[in-house]
């Protein structure tokens, strides 16, 4: 019975604990890869970025290789893949599910800024091939 009781006062000791720690808004921003709220994208920046770190397997341009699907393609428009998916791939990877490239792994060393400047430049390439 002791045992139960202190097992209880443990784990709400550590609830408490847990509820007091609180992130502030920049904690969040960065768990979630998300730039501050004055960040501005970039899309001639993203372009170089795109290039750099995605181009491998989404190809020149965002149109997809043999390692990975297009970008700019109308599953990847914004109100079907917002752009905390793009977020979220770059810092997590994504689980095969749309194609069958196999999965894509966690990109390392792109900042959640970085990312931003990406997501810019896809969606640009997106509008120009009426993506929207
Ligand atoms: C090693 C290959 C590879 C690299 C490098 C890569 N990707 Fe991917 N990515 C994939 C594959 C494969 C998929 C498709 C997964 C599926 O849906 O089947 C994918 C899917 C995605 C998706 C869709 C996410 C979703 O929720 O469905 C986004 C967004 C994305 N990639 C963005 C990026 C960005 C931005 C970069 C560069 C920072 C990048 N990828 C680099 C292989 C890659």
């Amino acid at each position: 019975m002791m045992k139960i009781v202190f097992f209880v006062f443990l784990l709400t000791g550590s609830l408490m604990l847990l509820g007091c720690d609180v992130p502030d808004a920049e904690q969040v921003q960065q768990r979630q890869h998300l730039p501050d709220s004055d960040f501005v994208a970039d899309p001639q920046r993203g372009d170089v970025l795109f290039h750099a770190h995605c181009a491998l397997c989404h190809g020149d341009k965002g149109v997809g290789t043999d390692q990975g699907p297009p970008l700019v393609h109308p599953v990847y428009r914004p109100g079907h893949h917002a752009d905390l998916t793009f977020h979220w791939a770059v810092k997590d990877g994504v689980k095969q599910h749309h194609w069958h490239f196999g999965d894509m792994p966690p990109v390392s060393g792109v900042s959640p800024q970085q990312a931003g400047h990406i997501i810019a430049y896809v969606r640009r390439e997106q509008r120009k091939a009426g993506i929207r």
